[in-house]
């Protein structure tokens, strides 16, 4: 187990706000799962070599002016880049527009993965392409997406229930300390879930394989 209340930060880079409030849901399932404290940490703002602490990092992005990165992920990448994030997991995920941009859908994500593979963290989270309606991106290695892909552009139903799916994979993958792991820490993580999920008025019980639940996220949805 890592250092209590260190396990996961969440990082994003947004222009217009859509990347921020996912970065949101994706801390909220991942504070249920794992309890603690998940910052939520604007790019522009934050300090690279506060995120080696972490045992999970997770970066989400926007694709912009047709497969670039927002402007300030351009500009932290460098300092990004130089990390040493050996023994630590990275997750990312991108928020795009399929319709709009079928040939750069998400491509930050493909973007972020390739430079951030220097820091030696270890790439989960990887996440089917087949559920979206696109033609190319760099996101793209064999079929699967190199983070999650989330598009509020054209599927904004569809987000909570990816969040919710997409974290818990993540969590499984980093070998964090959360549900169905280690035992103790599984206890408490279970509770502090079903206490939010009573607090979110969901109601959820446990989540057999593959069914799809009313996430902790979707209360964060505006
Ligand atoms: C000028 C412009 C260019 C865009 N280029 C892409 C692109 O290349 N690929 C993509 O998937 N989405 C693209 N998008 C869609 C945005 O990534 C999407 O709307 C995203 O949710 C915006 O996130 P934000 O609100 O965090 O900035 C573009 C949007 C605009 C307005």
């Amino acid at each position: 187990m890592g250092i209590a209340g260190r396990h996961a930060v969440v990082v994003y880079s947004t222009l217009f706000g859509t990347t921020a409030r996912v970065a949101e849901l994706v801390a909220a399932e991942l504070r249920a799962l794992l309890g603690g404290r998940v910052p939520t940490l604007d790019v522009a703002y934050v300090d690279p070599a506060e995120l080696a602490g972490y045992d999970l990092v997770v970066l989400g992005a926007c694709t912009w002016n047709v497969g670039q990165l927002p402007p300030d992920l351009e500009l932290r990448l460098p300092q990004l880049e130089a990390l040493d994030l050996r023994g630590k997991a990275l997750a990312l995920f991108g928020t795009g527009d399929q319709a709009g941009y079928p040939d750069t859908f998400v491509d930050a994500i493909g973007i972020v993965a390739d430079r951030l593979e220097a820091t030696g963290a270890r790439l989960v989270g990887r996440w089917p392409a087949a559920d979206y309606g696109f033609s190319a991106s760099l996101a793209l290695r064999g079929g699967e997406l190199l983070g999650l892909a989330v598009d509020e552009d054209n599927e904004p139903e569809l987000t909570a229930v990816r969040v919710c799916a997409w974290v818990e994979r993540v969590v499984a993958e980093a070998s964090l300390p959360g549900r169905g792991s280690i035992a103790s820490d599984d206890n408490r993580a279970t509770g502090e879930r079903a206490g939010a999920a009573e607090g979110a008025g969901s109601g959820h019980g446990t989540r057999a394989e593959g069914q799809a639940l009313r996430p902790v996220a979707a209360d964060h949805l505006g």
